[in-house]
Order: C-alpha cells, then sequence, then structure tokens
C-alpha cells in the first residue's frame, strides 16, 4: 500500500535522479513531480554534462567524493548497457591543461574517472601556451536524452508528474507527508535563500565531427566538449548576472579562445547558442528541516544549489535526499505545533 505521499519540486537533473530513487527504493511512497519546467528547458539541458568538479569549501571530502563516485559509477553501468545511446551517456577522454603548475595536482576525483595521469612533455607539445595537464576518461551525460529516460523510468516505477509554478509551501505540506525541494536557482524565492545565487554560463554549438576528444583549460573558462550531435564550446562565469540573453561578445570571445587551442575550429560552423543560469551556492544544500502548517509538521528535505557541478553530483545528492526521507519515515507520527 501507498500510504506516504511524497512532492519532489524540480524536474532538473537534481529533482528527476531523487525522485526516481525514492519512488524505486520506498515502495511505501507515491510520488509526485512537481515543475514548472521540464526537459528540454530546465538548466540542465544545457549543461555539456561533463563529470568534472571543483571542491566546495565546507562540505566534508569524504562526503564529495561519495556523491562523484556514486554518480559516476552509476551512469557508468548505464554508459555499458544497452540504454546507453538511448540515456545519452557515455564515455569521453580528454585533458584538462594548466597555465601554471596547479597546487592541487591530483583532485579529490582523480581515483574514480578512468586512467588519470599527468600529460607527457610530447603531449603538452601541443599547448605551448600550457604547462601542465592531465589526462583522463569520465563520462558525458547530454541531459537532453538522460532526462526524458529519467523520467520514463520514474513513471515505471509509479511516479507522478504535473507541471505547475509552486509558489508557497504551505499549501503543498497540507496535501504532502514530505516534501522534498530540488528547485535549482527557484530555491532562491521558494526556500528564501539568498545564499543561492545565478552564475551564468554562455555556450557556442558548433558542427565539428572531427573532434573526438574533450579540453578544458584549468581555469575553467575555456572548454571543447564534443558530444553526440554537437560539440559544445564555452563558456563563461558571470556571478550575480541574470541575463538569459546571448551575449554576441561573450559568444566572440569563446570562439577566439577556444580556436586558440583548437585551431581547426575556426572551420567549424556555429549552429546554436545557449545561456544558463548555475544555481550557485558556496556549498550544496542537502539537508532536512521541518515546516508547520495547520498543525502538521512535514519534513521538507533540501537538495538544490549544486552550482557548475549538478549533473556530476547527481546521484550521490539524489541518495543522500532519499537517505533523509527514509529517515523521516521511521520518527514519531507527525505533532502538533506548540
Ligand atoms: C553553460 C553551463 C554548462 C554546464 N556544464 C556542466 C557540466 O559539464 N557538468 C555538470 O555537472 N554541470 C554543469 N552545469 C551545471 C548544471 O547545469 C547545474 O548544476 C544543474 O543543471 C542543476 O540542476 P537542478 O536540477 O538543480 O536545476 P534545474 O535544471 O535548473 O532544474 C530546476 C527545476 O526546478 C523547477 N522549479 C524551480 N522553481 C520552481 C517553482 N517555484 N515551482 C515549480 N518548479 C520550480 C524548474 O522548473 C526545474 O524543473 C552547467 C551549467 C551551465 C549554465
Ligand atoms: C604529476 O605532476 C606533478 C607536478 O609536477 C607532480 O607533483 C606529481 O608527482 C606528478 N604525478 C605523477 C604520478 O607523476
Ligand atoms: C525550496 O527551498 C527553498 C530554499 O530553502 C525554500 O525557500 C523554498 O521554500 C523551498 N520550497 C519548498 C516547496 O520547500
Amino acid at each position: 500500500m501507498k500510504r506516504v505521499k511524497v512532492l519532489v519540486i524540480g524536474a532538473g537533473v537534481v529533482g528527476l535522479s531523487t525522485a526516481v530513487c525514492i519512488a524505486e527504493t520506498l515502495v511505501c511512497c507515491s510520488v509526485t513531480i512537481i515543475a514548472e519546467k521540464f526537459s528540454p528547458d530546465t538548466t540542465s539541458d544545457g549543461a555539456a554534462g561533463i563529470l568534472f568538479a571543483s571542491e566546495f569549501p565546507d562540505v566534508p571530502l569524504g562526503r564529495q567524493q561519495r556523491w562523484f563516485k556514486e554518480t559516476i559509477d552509476h551512469l557508468l553501468a548505464i554508459a555499458h548497457s544497452p540504454h546507453a545511446s538511448d540515456a545519452g551517456v557515455f564515455l569521453c577522454s580528454g585533458c584538462q591543461i594548466f597555465k601554471e603548475v596547479p597546487c592541487d595536482k591530483k583532485p579529490f576525483w582523480s581515483d574514480f574517472v578512468l586512467g588519470f595521469r599527468n600529460m607527457t612533455h610530447q603531449e603538452m607539445k601541443r599547448f605551448p601556451d600550457h604547462k601542465f595537464g592531465q589526462t583522463f576518461t569520465t563520462i558525458k551525460c547530454e541531459c537532453v536524452r538522460y532526462l526524458p529516460w529519467l523520467e520514463k523510468r520514474f513513471r515505471e516505477a509509479g511516479g507522478q508528474i504535473r507541471c505547475e509554478k509552486i509558489t508557497g509551501l504551505q499549501k503543498a505540506a497540507q496535501m504532502y507527508d514530505v516534501i522534498v525541494n530540488c528547485s535549482g536557482l527557484g530555491s532562491r524565492l521558494l526556500a528564501k535563500d539568498e545564499e543561492v545565487y545565478p552564475i551564468r554560463g554562455q555556450i557556442l554549438k558548433v558542427d565539428a565531427p572531427w573532434l573526438k576528444n574533450f579540453i578544458r583549460d584549468g581555469d575553467g573558462k575555456t572548454y571543447i566538449y564534443p558530444g553526440m550531435g554537437y560539440v559544445t564550446l564555452g563558456g563563461t562565469r558571470q556571478a550575480d548576472d541574470w541575463r538569459l540573453e546571448v551575449d554576441e561578445e561573450d559568444g566572440d570571445g569563446i570562439m577566439e579562445r577556444c580556436s586558440q587551442l583548437e585551431p581547426s575550429l575556426r572551420k567549424a560552423q556555429v549552429i546554436g547558442r545557449w545561456v544558463g543560469l548555475r544555481p550557485g551556492r558556496t556549498n550544496p544544500r542537502v539537508e532536512r528541516e521541518y515546516l508547520y502548517a495547520e498543525g502538521r509538521r512535514v519534513p521538507l528535505v533540501h537538495n538544490y544549489g549544486h552550482g557548475g557541478w549538478g549533473i556530476t553530483l547527481s546521484w550521490g545528492t539524489a541518495l543522500d535526499a532519499l537517505d533523509l526521507v527514509r529517515q523521516s519515515l521511521f520518527e514519531k507520527p507527525p505533532q502538533a505545533r506548540l
């Protein structure tokens, strides 16, 4: 019997991953997703979806490692299954190069990607402006395919989906027993969380099918990510910039910087431009609190603020959110507020 009603807010990669984890694991729950936007219109859809991360300052390193490892292990299993093409998940090899040798020469996730090593002098000759490089194989997860694939998996587990904008939690708290908040940047209004801010990212989509390997400058501002239908060129990281319009100058700058790394790109045709707002936050928020509504105490699990690494950390943080939901089911029944 499905007696516990769970609401998940958000249908980006974080919301859908969380909803699938709950619906497939907690058989006593009936799970509903409510979101204003669905694929292909979420921030997640435009992201290159490369698995990669920088370190958050205040989350214990072991927890960040677990988030990364659980996500890449989950996606590697898909990449090696017959679902790979439907799900838009595949292996991708390439390099990260640095103009100066970085302090952190071995990122915390280097043991979870495949074949991580320093580049040789021979390999670095291709990049005369750069001094140091790392090469490895990781996953690319294209959300334009992955999100509809997760959505199907969610429905098969009995999940329900509604398209709606939530303006306050009070009404939802009367209708659901547990609420999970995966609203990304929407959390700023919804959770009144002023710590969440936009980090604007613009990209170009180009036709350059001869490129097979990714190249990323370690400063995070220039990257070339070949994908299934096009190559993503980036990018920008503009904090507190809410503009969703394409900026011509940003586009020219991206093309120039990428062509310096990979001169053959000067011949590539631009087939699309896109802007997304990353849900920036000093640290992602994966924790639980309670809402009080008309004498009911409703657990509210937060899972948002993944910044530039929402796909990289999606499955790991979804498993943490699942644990928080599970814990709240085994607690005392909801009490009236005193
Ligand atoms: C240019 C660019 C490149 C990127 N590249 C990568 C990359 O290579 N790897 C990586 O890991 N990450 C990357 N990212 C970051 C990644 O896109 C985000 O971290 C991720 O998409 C966040 O997912 P999310 O589910 O939290 O948010 P979103 O995808 O924004 O989803 C939020 C959901 O919440 C819903 N919502 C919000 N408010 C409300 C409301 N009030 N009522 C109802 N629904 C609501 C929305 O409609 C939507 O469904 C990139 C981002 C950009 C912009
Ligand atoms: C990689 O290069 C860095 C910087 O030169 C060095 O400190 C490190 O030991 C190298 N790692 C390996 C495995 O050679
Ligand atoms: C989602 O989280 C944000 C940030 O904490 C909060 O303001 C908002 O009320 C939450 N929404 C729901 C439905 O819990």
